[in-house]
């Protein structure tokens, strides 16, 4: 559990902000709320689900046989149709859904309900005409531009599941999850900016594409207009969409019926398709947006900065605030292109009223200065937003007073790629919050504290963050693997869900999140299993073993440290050197993402164990964190701690990538 940065302090946090008076008076959501779903949770869910436009309505609310949950059951619709006809139809086609703002000054485009209507219809209509069918899963592999969300939407319409890779990731990666999904068909482009540049993805995809060897059409977006290899497999989006009728009727699905895909890390080598559904997930992505943001659609802007390629812009980008009939900023690039107060001009320009973003952005801002934001009127802004990693309350309190003036709820809210939608966070018209803490379960939502054995801690106390009832978007398996869903999320406590977080409940009865308990790392909000970089280490011919933890970090929350032992016809002088560990660390970047590069790599002959031979994580991470050392006694040879440590006091941090 990482209590590095100061998190066991916060229990003793006793500042509180109360919500400011005009959100209070006018919040979409008040304290009733959480009566409501106490009295009748499956009533309150109901309550929700008709916010949604239902072909046919359901006759059960929920079917649990634990751990599978179905949720309105024999209910039918259609997510596409929910996120942009129905706004058209009420009349709201003039309203923007998207304000896009490409990486390049200047590059933008504004998309009405009614353009994005027209352009989700051509989308299904190509993606129908190149053979796509209801079932077939559609990787999607995009740059943050429009066409991520209308492919998104696109396949939704047409019930074929999406399953979105991060541009950020490999063409390692890529196969890894085409072959998993067994997806035969993959939508692209030739590129996207990136920090000033075009950076081409279609390479990644020719490569996946070839490795697989079960694809049969790629519709490759033109983005950056850079040099692409094109074989028979490729169409051009603006030929195929292009051409297409702009009239589609959507068919209504099952209220179960597939969504999405997702591949999140585990704490094995091998990533797990997340699977989400159809109305619970749509049910609780929308409601949470509406109450947890307070959206008022006819007057708010809001922007979510998450890439799609996370759950975070499948939720809060392309899903809710669409099915809400918000207005959002959609931003291509990275937070200092063109300045490092691009985002603040953004806020400006669009007179961003809600915005919602990671605290590793807003360390990075803290580091970068207050006087940036100074710089732009601000002043539209009204609730912030925080998610992917514990906010320490050194930055939420910088985010309310430099970037929200003062006068801004945050909304600290704590969810999962499981868990599809917001499980824990305040209310901004009703809770009092304490700076750091994501207070406590949402209406509806039932979360329990428990010790080892299982047993709750009562109202005050620490341990592991369970969910004891099912919740409508909560994730419905992982793909082609029962097994693995059972025992990855329901087998440590029989009958609950384990988050794989541990928590904490002040003597106010108020939630702190603690960060991860098992072998994942939260590196930038970004979710990287420690057993996958080892997989990718030791898959370089000069390694013999790796054992990779996760250390803290004051801004990306926590960074990765990989231990090394080489294989012996390694010299000594070129193991020891800092190219070999450069070398190392483009080799796990080829084989997973540049998100994964290990901060330090250190080289070291032996790595400590057991006698029974099992890598001591714990203690490598006392020593990559500095600490004072656990207990070694169960070490076959304690020498080699010793020597660890003595190379960890002289080692660079590689911190230059
Ligand atoms: O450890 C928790 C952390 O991020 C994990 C989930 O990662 P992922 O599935 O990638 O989804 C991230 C976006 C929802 C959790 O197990 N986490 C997420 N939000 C918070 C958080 N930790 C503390 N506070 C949060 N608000």
């Amino acid at each position: 559990m990482t209590e590095q940065n100061g998190l066991d302090a916060l229990a003793t946090e006793s500042r509180r902000f109360e919500p400011p008076t005009e959100v209070a008076k006018s919040a979409n959501v008040t304290a009733d709320a959480y009566d409501d779903a106490w009295a009748d949770r499956l009533g309150f869910w109901e309550t929700q689900a008709r916010r949604l436009q239902w072909d046919k309505e359901w006759h059960t609310a929920l079917e649990w046989e634990p751990p599978f949950a179905k949720w309105f059951v024999g209910g039918q619709l259609n997510v596409a149709a929910n996120c942009v006809d129905r706004h058209v139809e009420a009349g709201k086609g003039d309203r923007v859904a998207l304000y896009w703002e490409g990486e390049p000054e200047g590059d933008r485009r504004v998309i009405t309900y009614a353009q994005l209507h027209a352009e989700v219809c051509k989308a299904a209509n190509a993606l129908t005409e190149l053979g796509v069918d209801a079932g077939n899963r559609v990787m999607i592999y995009l740059p943050m531009i429009p066409e991520a969300v209308i492919a998104m939407l696109a396949c939704a319409r047409i019930g074929a599941p999406h399953s979105v890779v991060f541009g950020g990731f490999s063409a390692q990666a890529l196969v890894d999850r085409i072959t998993d999904a067994e997806a035969r068909f993959v939508i692209t482009s030739d590129g996207g900016y990136r920090r000033g540049a075009a950076a081409a993805l279609k390479p990644a995809v020719d490569e996946a594409v070839e490795r697989s060897g079960i694809v049969e059409k790629v519709l490759v977006v033109r983005r950056t207009g850079q040099d692409v290899a094109w074989t028979d497999r490729d169409v051009w989006w603006h030929d195929v969409v292009g051409r297409q009728s702009d009239v589609h009727h959507p068919q209504s699905f099952d209220a179960e019926h597939p969504l999405f895909l997702l591949y999140t890390s585990g704490t094995t080598g091998k990533p797990k398709g997340i699977l989400h559904t159809s109305g619970g997930y749509l049910t609780q992505a929308a409601w949470t947006h509406w109450a947890v943001f307070d959206l008022k659609p006819e007057t708010d802007v809001y922007w979510c900065t998450a890439d799609i390629g996370w759950v975070t812009g499948h939720s809060y980008v392309t899903y809710g605030p669409l099915a809400n009939g918000a207005t959002q900023v959609m931003y291509e690039g990275t937070p200092d292109a063109g300045g490092k107060d691009r985002w603040w001009s953004i806020v400006e320009r669009y007179k961003v009223s809600l915005l919602y973003t990671a605290p590793t952005a807003i360390r990075t801002f803290m580091k970068w200065g207050e006087e940036l934001p100074a710089k732009h009127d601000m002043s539209s802004l009204r609730i912030l937003g925080s998610v992917g990693e514990p906010i320490n309350p050194e930055a939420w309190i910088w985010y309310r007073r430099v970037i929200g003036g003062d006068r801004c709820p945050i909304v600290d809210t704590w969810w999962q790629t499981e868990t599809g939608a917001m499980m824990i966070a305040p209310l901004p018209g009703v809770t009092s919050c304490k700076p750091g803490s994501a207070m406590g379960p949402l209406p509806g939502i039932e979360v329990d504290v428990v010790n080892g054995e299982g047993e709750s801690v009562g109202e005050v106390g620490g341990g592991y963050l369970t969910l004891n009832e099912p919740w409508p978007s909560m994730l419905r398996g992982i793909w082609g693997d029962e097994e693995r869903y059972r025992e990855t999320y329901w087998s440590k406590f029989p009958g609950r869900y384990f988050a794989g977080d541990g928590a904490k409940w002040d003597e106010e009865h108020v939630l702190w999140l603690l960060g991860r308990v098992d072998d994942v790392m939260n590196v930038s909000g970004h979710r990287i299993s420690t057993t996958e970089v080892e997989s990718a280490l030791v898959s370089h011919p000069s390694v013999a073993e790796a054992a990779v933890v996760g250390a803290y970090d004051a801004t990306t929350g926590q960074a990765i440290v990989a231990f090394v032992t080489p294989k012996g016809h390694v010299a000594d002088d070129v193991s020891s050197g800092e190219a070999f560990a450069q070398e190392l660390r483009n080799h796990v970047a080829k084989e997973i993402g540049p998100i994964a590069k290990p901060r330090q790599i250190l080289i070291t002959p032996e790595l400590p164990k057991t006698r029974s031979g099992k890598i001591m994580r714990r203690l490598l991470r006392d020593v990559a964190e500095h600490r004072e050392l656990g207990d070694v006694t169960t070490l076959a040879d304690p020498s080699v701690v010793n020597a660890i440590n003595e190379k960890m006091g002289t080692a660079g941090d590689g911190t230059e990538d």
